[in-house]
C-alpha cells in the first residue's frame, strides 16, 4: 500500500487501514470500521461528495483544466461551443461534429412566445434580471413535456442543446424588460456571443454588428466561467440532479445559487464596492477597514484557490483588450491599486487571499455598456454548459441521492403547552 492512515476504534480495539487517493480517503472505508458514525464538516470543506472527470483545480498551484486541456489555451485558441461540447461530451469536436453542434444551439435560440409575454413581461418594473432568469429557466420545464425523461439520451441531449441556446435569449430579454426596450428576436446568422450582443442592443438598425474585439472578449468571458468543479452552483445541481429533478429546474436551483453575492454576486459586489471607494488615495483606509472586521473585498479570496486564481490573470489582460475600444474603465486604476494593497499587506497573505475571477470581469462589463444588474447574468450564461455537464455525468455514475447527516442541536424531547398557558 502506497500513503495510508490507520484508525483505531479505541472502544473495541479494532483498527483499519485507509489508502489516502488523491489527497482524500474514503469515507466507505471508514463506515466499514464505524458504521453509525459520521462526519461534521459545514460547509464541506473537506468532503468530496463525488468523482468527475470534468474539471481540474489545483488551488495551490493555481492550475485550471477542462477535460485536461489547460484553461489559458482554451480561452486563447478555442471558442465558447466548443469549450460547451468539450465540457458535455469529453473531447473535443471534429469539424463535422462541431458544425452540427453548433447548428443546434443556433437553431434552438427561440423561446416560446408565452415565455416572455406572460412569464417574463409579467415581473415587477423593476425586477432584477437575475431573479428574472431563474424564474425563466424553472418555467421552462413547463413548455417541454419531455423535460423529465432524464433516462433517455437523447431526449437529455435536446433539453441540453435547448438550455445552452436559450440562455442568452431570456438573459437579453430581462435585460430588455428592465429598460423598457423590446424584445430582440435571436439573429441565427450570428455566432453564440455576436447573437447576445445583438439581442442586448440591437435598436432600429436591421443588421447588428457587434466590435469584433468586443464579441471575442465576450467568448474569452465565457469560456473561463463555463465550470468551476463543485463550487455553491455546481453543487446545487448535483443536489437537485441527484433526486432526478429535470433539467431546467435543476439549472434553475444551480442559478438561484450563484445569484448570492458571496458566489456569481461578487462580480457586481466588487463593482460597488471600488464605486464606494471612490479614489486610488481612499484604498489604505478602506482596507484597513475591511481588517478591521467591516466587509470583505469583494472579488478577494476563494475556498479553492490559495494563490493567483488562473482566470483573473486572463481577465485583467483581457480588460486592457476591451479598453481599447471602449475607453478606460477608470476604476481599473482602483481596482490595481487594491490588489496592490492587499497583495504586501499580512493580513491577506497569511490568509492567502487573493483576486479571483470576479475581481476585475464587472469592469469589463461595465465598460461594455452592460448594467451592473447584469452581472451575475453574465456568469449564468456561459456556466449552464457546467451545470449540465455535472447534470449528464451524476445520471452516467448512477449517484445515491443527496442527502448528508446533521448535528442536532435543539431542544430535548418536551410535551406541549396550551397556548394560553405560554
Ligand atoms: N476579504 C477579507 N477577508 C476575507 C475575504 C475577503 N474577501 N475572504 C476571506 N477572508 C478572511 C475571512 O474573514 C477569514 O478570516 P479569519 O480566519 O480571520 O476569520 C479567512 O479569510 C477565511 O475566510 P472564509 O470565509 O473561511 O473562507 P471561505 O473559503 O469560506 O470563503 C469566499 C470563500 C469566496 C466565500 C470568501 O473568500 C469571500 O467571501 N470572498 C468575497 C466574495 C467573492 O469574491 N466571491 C467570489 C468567489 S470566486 C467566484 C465564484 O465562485 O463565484
Amino acid at each position: 500500500m502506497g500513503e495510508s492512515i490507520t484508525v483505531t476504534d479505541n472502544r473495541t480495539g479494532a483498527s483499519t487501514e485507509i489508502p489516502i487517493e488523491f489527497g482524500g480517503v474514503s469515507a466507505a472505508e471508514f463506515s466499514k470500521l464505524l458504521p453509525g458514525v459520521w462526519f461534521y464538516d459545514p460547509g464541506f470543506t473537506t468532503t468530496a461528495a463525488c468523482e468527475s472527470a470534468i474539471t481540474f483545480v489545483d488551488g495551490d498551484e493555481g492550475i485550471l483544466r477542462y477535460r485536461g486541456y489547460p484553461i489559458e489555451q482554451l480561452a486563447e485558441k478555442s471558442t465558447y461551443l466548443e469549450v460547451a461540447y468539450l465540457l458535455l461530451y469529453g473531447e473535443l469536436p471534429t469539424t463535422d461534429q462541431f458544425d452540427v453542434w453548433q447548428r443546434d444551439i443556433t437553431y434552438h435560440t427561440f423561446i416560446h412566445e408565452n415565455v416572455r409575454k406572460r412569464f417574463l413581461e409579467g415581473f415587477h418594473y423593476d425586477a432584477h434580471p437575475m431573479g428574472m432568469l431563474v424564474s425563466a429557466v424553472a418555467a421552462l420545464s413547463t413548455f417541454y413535456a419531455d423535460a423529465k425523461e432524464i433516462d433517455n439520451p437523447v431526449v437529455l441531449d435536446r433539453q441540453i442543446v435547448r438550455l445552452i441556446a436559450k440562455m442568452p435569449t431570456l438573459a437579453a430579454a430581462a435585460h430588455r424588460f428592465s429598460v423598457g426596450m423590446p424584445f430582440v428576436y435571436p439573429d441565427n446568422e450570428l455566432s453564440y456571443t455576436e447573437n447576445f450582443l445583438s439581442m442586448m442592443w440591437k435598436v432600429a438598425e436591421p443588421h447588428y454588428e457587434a466590435d469584433p474585439a468586443l464579441s471575442r472578449a465576450l467568448e474569452v468571458l465565457f469560456i473561463l466561467h463555463a465550470d468551476h468543479e463543485q463550487n455553491c452552483g455546481t453543487t446545487a445541481m448535483r443536489v437537485a440532479a441527484s433526486a432526478h429533478a429535470d433539467p431546467y429546474s435543476a439549472t434553475a436551483a444551480a442559478a438561484a445559487a450563484l445569484y448570492g453575492p458571496r458566489h456569481g454576486g461578487a462580480n457586481e459586489a466588487a463593482i460597488k464596492m471600488l464605486t464606494e471607494i471612490g479614489s486610488i488615495e481612499a484604498v489604505p483606509a478602506f482596507v484597513e477597514q475591511v481588517k478591521q472586521g467591516h466587509g470583505r473585498l469583494q472579488g478577494f479570496g476563494h475556498r479553492v484557490y490559495k494563490s493567483y486564481d488562473p482566470r483573473a490573470t486572463i481577465v485583467k489582460r483581457a480588460a486592457y483588450d476591451v479598453f481599447e475600444v471602449t475607453g478606460k474603465n477608470p476604476l481599473i486604476d482602483i481596482a490595481l491599486k487594491l490588489e496592490e494593497t492587499a497583495l504586501s499587506d499580512p493580513y491577506f497573505i497569511d490568509r492567502k487571499l487573493y483576486p479571483n475571477i470576479d475581481f476585475y470581469t464587472g469592469l469589463i462589463y461595465q465598460a461594455m455598456g452592460f448594467p451592473m444588474e447584469m452581472f451575475t447574468v453574465l456568469f449564468a450564461i456561459p456556466r449552464t454548459v457546467g451545470w449540465l455537464a455535472h447534470f449528464k455525468e451524476l445520471l452516467d455514475q448512477d449517484l445515491k441521492i443527496a442527502r448528508p447527516r446533521q448535528l442536532y442541536i435543539g431542544a430535548d424531547t418536551r410535551d406541549y403547552v396550551a397556548m394560553p398557558q405560554r
